[in-house]
């Protein structure tokens, strides 16, 4: 787990924040899959696009990227970021995911028992709250989708995940539908 995203973790100062980032994800994917586990991270990210081929491992990687580099954009411009916050809540954004999904026997995967009563923000948030990573990175995961618009206020970095997790998602399902 440490190697698939050994570039975005190095980018977290705290070695605090960054081992309780590394130990959320491990975590995640031992739990995850209806108490089974994954064997890696290269389960569909999303059910919502049928047929898509890029991973969970890919779009986190992609999201933290893009997060980074927006970032270091809007800081020239005089907007205060977090850096540790900001990185762990991009790598930590979807980490409810594996505990949402389950895969069947012929390999197929679909919502878990937990994800048809749960949605990842909520569990995503839950398990970083367990490992009392800052309230601020609890509050991004759970504020990355939907559940954010409802308020309190999102948090910069906040901001900055959820429109980057939908810079992501938006082009790509377009991109695909137009084929
Ligand atoms: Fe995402």
């Amino acid at each position: 787990m440490q190697n698939a995203f050994a570039d975005q973790l190095a980018l977290i100062a705290d070695e605090i924040i960054r081992q309780k980032v590394v130990d959320v994800c491990v975590e995640a994917l031992q739990t995850g899959n209806d108490g089974h586990g994954w064997d890696n991270m290269d389960f569909p990210f999303t059910l919502v696009i049928p047929g898509v081929k890029v991973s969970y491992v890919e779009h986190v990687r992609i999201v933290t990227d893009l997060a980074f580099q927006s970032a270091s954009l809007l800081r020239d411009r005089g907007i205060p970021i977090n850096q540790d916050i900001l990185v762990a809540s991009a790598i930590l954004h979807d980490i409810g995911k594996p505990i949402e999904m389950a895969q069947s026997s012929d390999g197929t995967v679909g919502k878990s028992k937990v994800g048809n009563r749960l949605r990842h923000p909520v569990t995503g948030a839950g398990l970083a709250m367990k490992h009392e990573l800052p309230y601020e990175i609890v509050q991004n995961i759970y504020q990355h989708s939907w559940e954010g618009d409802q308020g309190p206020k999102r948090t910069v970095e906040g901001e900055i995940v959820h429109r980057c997790d939908f810079l992501h998602f938006g082009p790509l399902k377009i991109s695909l539908e137009s084929k």
